[in-house]
């Protein structure tokens, strides 16, 4: 089975002459096509909205006629249509969709399965220089990290890490013994956080990615291992897990103008068989 992976779409970023919303559904589904893909797993960050992540899956699904997973991304959270949802109202119109992998694992067949968590970052990843308290503020050389004003878990980011990583171990009892693609919007691996020492990012990897999925690669026979949130294409090997960063990221990030070449370049297929 050929199982195309990509995130970070981000779609309602322009709305421009050359580049609209409606751009990178259609986009998408001819490079789906074009590369025989047969499931799509989409690891968070398409909108800033709820309803519009949520028009985008059923378009794919639509246009391309395959099945469409996902997990929603800080990102997905935000809520910029201001419909009055909270942040947890918001995820359980997410959770509720059958696209989602949010206490849904999905199984593809005898031995594999796929499970998913929008995972939440634990500032593990900042430099040591910082303290608890300075990370909590998320704000730091003139900057605030955006989910503190758009996003109301009324819990601390430590223990949303932890509560996912609880969601996420309900699931991996469901499917026990197969070999899993797992699948999170925040990155698990520290290979994924941007380099340091860093002017910046030695503060900023705080809410980059979380240790608290750590366990999993020691309890479960994970294979894959599909995260998003860093706007970095990469994939890293190690102890038998490939973990890939598929990320399209923002224009500015883009080498090319061109929608196409890009999701042509992002796109990560993987292939896995009856075995
Ligand atoms: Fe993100």
């Amino acid at each position: 089975m050929r199982i195309g992976v990509i995130s970070d779409l981000h779609i309602d970023r322009y709305n421009t002459e050359e580049i609209k919303p409606k751009d990178f559904s259609l986009t998408l589904a001819n490079e789906v096509a074009r590369q025989s893909i047969e499931l799509l797993i989409i690891a968070g960050d398409i909108a800033n909205d709820h309803h519009k992540a949520h028009r985008f899956i059923q378009e794919v699904e639509q246009l391309t006629n395959i099945r469409v997973l996902f997990v929603p991304g800080n990102h997905d959270f935000w809520n910029s249509s201001k419909d009055a949802k909270t942040t947890w109202e918001i995820y359980r119109f997410f959770k509720m969709q059958q696209e989602s992998l949010i206490g849904n694992p999905y199984i593809i067949n005898e031995k594999w399965a796929i499970v998913g968590s929008p995972a939440w970052y634990d500032y593990t990843f900042a430099s040591d220089r910082f303290s608890y308290d300075d990370l909590k503020k998320r704000e730091f050389s003139g900057g605030t990290w955006q989910d503190k004003v758009r996003i109301n878990w009324q819990k601390s980011d430590q223990e949303m890490s932890e509560y996912f990583r609880d969601e996420a171990s309900r699931d991996f009892e469901k499917v026990k013994d197969k070999n899993i693609i797992l699948v999170t919007h925040v990155p698990t691996h520290k290979a994924f956080r941007v380099p340091m020492p860093h002017r910046i990012f030695d503060y900023y990897n705080a809410f980059i990615g979380t240790s608290d999925f750590n366990d999993f690669y020691d309890e479960h026979n994970i294979r894959y291992s599909i995260m998003g949130h860093i706007h970095f294409r990469h994939e890293v090997v190690e102890n038998g897990v490939n973990y890939i960063c598929a990320c399209l990221g923002y224009r500015r990030e883009w080498r090319t103008n061109n929608l196409q070449h890009e999701i042509r370049n992002t796109l990560k297929v993987i292939e896995i068989g009856d075995e």
